[in-house]
C-alpha cells in the first residue's frame, strides 16, 4: 500500500437533506492511505452521513467529496462496510454470506469458496462456515460480517459503530482481532464510535465532532507504534490520551470537566 496519498478527501463541505437544516457544515478532511481515523461526537452530529457521502449513497449538497481521485460513486468498488447490525442474511451460512459480495462483482464459484474460507479463518470461525446466522453468537455474527467485508480486498473500510452492542470483552477482542487483520491485509479506515478507549486503541487520528450543524472540533494523533497490544490499555500515556479525548468530547457536549 502506498503511504500518505489521500484516499479520501472533502473541500468545505456542507450536507442537508432535502430542505431542513445544515447536517454538516465545513467539513475539510484528508485521509491518507494507510490511515485509522475514527470519528467521535454527540448523537445526530453527522458521523453516519460522513460515512454515507463517502460510499456514494447520499450526495453532498455543497464543497466536494473525492475518493481515490474520483467521485464516490465511482469509487464504490474500493471501499466495504461494516454497520453495528451484522446484516446477514439469515437464510444463507456464514459461508455464503461471506462470498455474497464476491457473487455480486461475478467471481467464479472456485475463487469464491476459496477465498470465503480464507477469511472466515482469519477471523477464527473455520468451525462455524455451515452455521446459520441464528446459530452465531452476536460477536461471531460481526466477525462473519468483518470476513464479508474484508473479502473483496477493499481499499477502505467505512465502519459505523460495528461493535456497538457487543460487551466489552468481545468488543476488546474484536479490536485486537481488527488490528492483526489490517497488518495481513492492509486497509484505509474511517471508523464510527462512542467509545473513547476503542477509539485511542485503533485510531492514529481521532475527529472530535460538534452538533448542529456538525462540524470537525478537534483533531487528536494517537502515535502508539504499530502492533498495539493489549497491555496497551493500561499503559498511563494510553490513559492520558482516553482523558485528552474525553474532555475535548465532554466540551462539545458543553458539559464542564475539571
Ligand atoms: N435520510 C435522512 N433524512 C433526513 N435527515 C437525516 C437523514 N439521515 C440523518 N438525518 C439527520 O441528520 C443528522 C445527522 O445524522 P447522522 O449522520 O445519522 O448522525 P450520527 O451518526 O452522528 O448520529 C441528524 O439530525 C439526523 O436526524
Ligand atoms: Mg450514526
Amino acid at each position: 500500500m502506498e503511504a500518505n496519498a489521500p484516499i479520501v478527501k472533502f473541500h468545505s463541505v456542507a450536507k442537508r437533506y432535502g430542505d431542513g437544516a445544515l447536517v454538516l457544515d465545513g467539513i475539510d478532511l484528508s485521509v491518507e492511505t494507510g490511515d485509522f481515523v475514527t470519528l467521535i461526537g454527540p448523537s445526530g452530529c453527522g458521523k453516519s452521513t460522513v460515512l454515507k457521502l463517502v460510499s456514494g449513497l447520499s450526495p453532498w449538497t455543497t464543497g466536494e467529496v473525492t475518493v481515490a481521485g474520483q467521485a464516490p460513486r465511482q469509487a464504490r468498488d474500493r471501499q466495504s462496510c461494516i454497520f453495528q447490525d451484522a446484516t446477514l442474511l439469515p437464510w444463507l451460512t456464514a459461508q455464503a454470506n461471506v462470498e455474497l459480495p464476491m457473487r455480486l462483482r461475478g467471481e467464479n464459484t472456485a475463487v469464491r469458496r476459496a477465498r470465503a474460507a480464507e477469511m472466515l479463518s482469519l477471523v477464527r470461525l473455520n468451525d462455524a462456515r455451515d452455521f446459520y446466522p441464528r446459530q452465531l453468537s452476536g460477536g461471531m455474527k460481526m466477525r462473519v460480517s468483518i470476513a464479508r467485508a474484508l473479502s473483496v480486498a477493499p481499499e477502505l473500510l467505512l465502519l459505523d459503530e460495528p461493535f456497538g452492542a457487543l460487551d466489552e470483552m468481545t468488543r476488546n477482542h474484536l479490536n485486537e482481532e481488527l488490528l492483526a487483520l489490517r497488518a495481513r491485509a492492509p486497509f484505509t479506515a474511517i471508523f464510527v464510535t462512542h467509545s473513547v478507549s476503542e477509539a485511542v486503541f485503533l485510531s492514529n487520528r481521532i475527529f472530535v465532532m460538534a452538533a448542529r450543524p456538525g462540524r470537525f472540533q478537534a483533531e487528536v494523533r494517537v502515535e502508539f507504534p504499530c502492533p498495539r497490544r493489549p497491555e496497551l490499555r493500561e499503559q498511563p500515556e494510553f490513559q492520558a490520551k482516553v482523558n485528552e479525548v474525553s474532555r475535548l468530547l465532554h466540551q462539545v457536549e458543553g458539559v464542564e470537566v475539571r
